[in-house]
């Protein structure tokens, strides 16, 4: 049944007051692809020894770009947020992964106009559509039980191809682009079979579908930390899974027609940190790797409490898992950029 009661929230009604803290998350998305360029500007196109002042700079720029996402997890958080504005908190954690999908469907459509100005003008609208959207009151945990339920069984599946694709890029920082191919041409007879490609794909659209009305109804209410971030990593994923597909199969092999190999990954020849439409990938897939890995830890903890596990321990748990998180996308970026284990070694 639905959570929502469809009257007005008490509290709108004492407090008429516009709460500026809603505009924080947009202010940090909007913030977004000029502190790219930014970074861009400092490191430039050459792979030339940088100064240390601009390796600190640079180093300080996109630290900062990453924080936007996670400005958004925590302001979701605030319990005084409406469902406009704490839907928007979410919507500010997917920026780094839609930027990427908005300058993939610009160049589809050939746009003349820069990504940034359609990306302002895009923020205005969410705000817009955030404080317009009507002020309900909504039980804080939703009747969701069949749907996370299939959530999660379509999600062990996925685990099969994720970990394989992950673990495949990972080769990259061991064995470069020789032992990514390699291991990719083994995984390509099943997963771009006949058979394999179309019942990923269509079980990935599910996942996305599933995923999207799952984090539309916990996000009507404030949560705990522990959902705020499982509903948040979510919505990344669902994007990030749409918009990466979308590069893959529309954008990347049948418009430009080009192979989707270890090249296509990094951005070659340029590669991912010299480049100034590249650079966006660095956050989109460093981030697409910590929060696919993260959200299964968040799952894995809540299936581990509805068994009777302690709670601390299930804490415990998932930390770790957010641990491992961390290392696995750093490792794979790395890779990504350039670093290879055995070159460590020597
Ligand atoms: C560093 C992060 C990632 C990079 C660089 C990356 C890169 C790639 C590349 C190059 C392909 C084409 C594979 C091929 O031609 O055989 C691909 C396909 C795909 N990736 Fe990723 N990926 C990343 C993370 C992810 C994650 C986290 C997911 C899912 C949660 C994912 C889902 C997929 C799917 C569904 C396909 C389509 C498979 C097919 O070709 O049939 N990727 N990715």
């Amino acid at each position: 049944m639905e959570a929502f009661v469809h009257q007005r929230n008490p509290s709108s009604i004492l407090e008429k007051r516009f709460d500026y803290l809603v505009l924080v998350p947009a202010a940090a998305a909007v913030a977004y692809p000029f502190l790219l360029m930014a970074f861009h500007a400092i490191v430039g196109t050459q792979a030339v020894t940088p100064s240390p002042l601009a390796i600190v700079g640079a180093t300080f720029i996109l630290a900062t770009a990453f924080v936007v996402p996670f400005l958004g997890i925590a302001l979701a958080c605030r319990p005084a947020a409406n469902p406009g504005s704490r839907r928007l908190a979410y919507a500010s954690v997917v920026s780094p992964t839609i930027y990427v999908f908005l300058g993939v469907v610009q160049a589809l459509v050939r746009s003349p106009i820069p990504d940034e100005i359609v990306w302002c003008v895009m923020w205005v609208a969410i705000v817009i559509w955030s404080q317009s959207a009507r002020d309900t009151v909504a039980l804080p945990a939703p009747a969701v039980g069949r749907w996370r339920v299939v959530h999660g069984v379509t999600a062990v599946v996925l685990c099969l191809y994720v970990l394989f694709h992950l673990t495949n890029h990972l080769f990259g920082l061991i064995g470069g682009p020789d032992a990514h191919a390699a291991v990719m041409k083994i995984g390509r007879v099943v997963y771009r079979s006949g058979i394999g490609e179309p019942l990923l794909v269509t079980t990935m659209l599910f996942q996305i579908g599933t995923g999207l009305y799952l984090a539309w109804r916990w996000s009507a209410a404030a949560q705990d930390f522990q959902r705020t971030y499982q509903v948040a990593s979510g919505a990344y994923l669902s994007l990030f899974i749409l918009g990466h597909m979308n590069s893959v199969f529309i954008y990347a092999r049948s418009f430009l027609g080009i192979r989707t190999d270890w090249n296509f990954a990094i951005g070659a020849p340029t590669g991912l940190i010299h480049d100034a439409w590249n650079i966006r990938l660095l956050p989109h897939y460093a981030l697409g790797v910590f929060f696919v890995l993260s959200h299964l830890a968040s799952g894995l903890r809540v299936v581990l409490i509805a068994h009777g596990v302690d709670r601390r321990g299930a804490d415990r748990l998932w930390a770790a898992g957010v641990a491992m998180s961390i290392i696995v996308s750093t490792a794979i970026i790395s890779g990504m950029c350039g670093v290879r284990i055995g070159a460590l070694a020597s």
